[in-house]
């Protein structure tokens, strides 16, 4: 099974942030999405769907990614606003609180998708009523993914480590009744590549559409962006194996044929 991870697109509602035209990035990357992957089945968008979250650039990203042609599913990032989120976008359903968590019964198992949105704060957090329903799905199925905006781990890079996720601890006291059921854990917030484990799983981030955060992993430097180009990644799960490859969509103009001779001397 093949499926699509994209996060971050930042839009906003006059299509620029930063400088950058992040209304066209998130435009190339459907193109791209559309004409080299096709055959993937869904497109999961871990979060800050908008920088500003007004009603107009939740539109814009309706009218950028309509265009894709397979079903997307976006989470809710810290920048995003709850309630423009809820209106402004298809796919989306709600708990009674509010909250963005759902499952989606994909072709390579169940995805679960949790809501760290907190108000007041660009940290995160998972309320006791979505642990809860993580547990009782959990209990349900053999394995599952996980999606969610923050990282349950720090990374680093101090000025993202200044907004975590503020209680990993209740999402791994969850996970630890439930030993090798999460295969892997997808999220955003990071705006850079970003691959390691947590507590013995898998996880993965990529690129933002938009803006990225600069690599000073010092563990002291302010948050500081980068023009770095944009990525989203090509999952590839299978019964034995979850393989991400991330693409850097406007760099394609780049690639040749490969030419074993090219170089050799009459010498070699
Ligand atoms: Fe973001």
């Amino acid at each position: 099974m093949k499926f699509i991870h994209l996060t971050d697109p930042h839009v906003t509602a006059t299509g620029e942030l930063f400088n950058l035209d992040v209304d066209a990035r998130l435009r190339a990357a459907v193109q791209s999405i559309n004409s080299r992957h096709a055959d993937a089945e869904l497109v999961m968008i871990t979060g800050d769907i908008t920088h500003w979250g007004e009603p107009e650039a939740y539109r814009r990203v309706c009218e950028a990614l309509g265009a894709l042609t397979m079903p997307w599913y976006p989470l809710i990032g810290n920048h995003d606003v709850r309630d423009a989120f809820l209106a402004g976008l298809p796919n989306v359903t709600a708990d009674d609180a509010g909250k963005v968590s759902f499952r989606l019964d994909t072709s390579a198992g169940p995805f679960l998708a949790l809501d760290t949105l907190t108000d007041g704060t660009h940290a995160g957090q998972i309320d006791e009523r979505q642990l809860a329903w993580l547990d009782d799905e959990l209990a349900a199925v053999e394995s599952a993914f996980l999606f969610m905006h923050h990282p349950p781990v720090r990374s680093g890079i101090n000025g993202m480590d200044r907004i975590p996720l503020l209680n990993p601890d209740d999402l791994a006291a969850v996970l630890d009744r439930h030993p090798g059921k999460v295969r892997h854990i997808f999220f955003g917030h990071m705006h850079r590549a970003f691959h390691g484990s947590w507590r013995g799983i898998p996880f993965s981030t990529v690129k933002a559409t938009a803006h990225q955060v600069a690599p000073l992993i010092d563990g002291e430097s302010p948050l500081t962006t980068s023009c770095e180009l944009p990525a989203y990644a090509v999952v590839l799960v299978g019964d034995a194996h979850v393989l991400v490859h991330d693409i850097s969509y406007m760099e394609e103009e780049t690639e040749f044929t490969y030419d074993r001779d090219s170089g050799r001397t009459a010498a070699d």
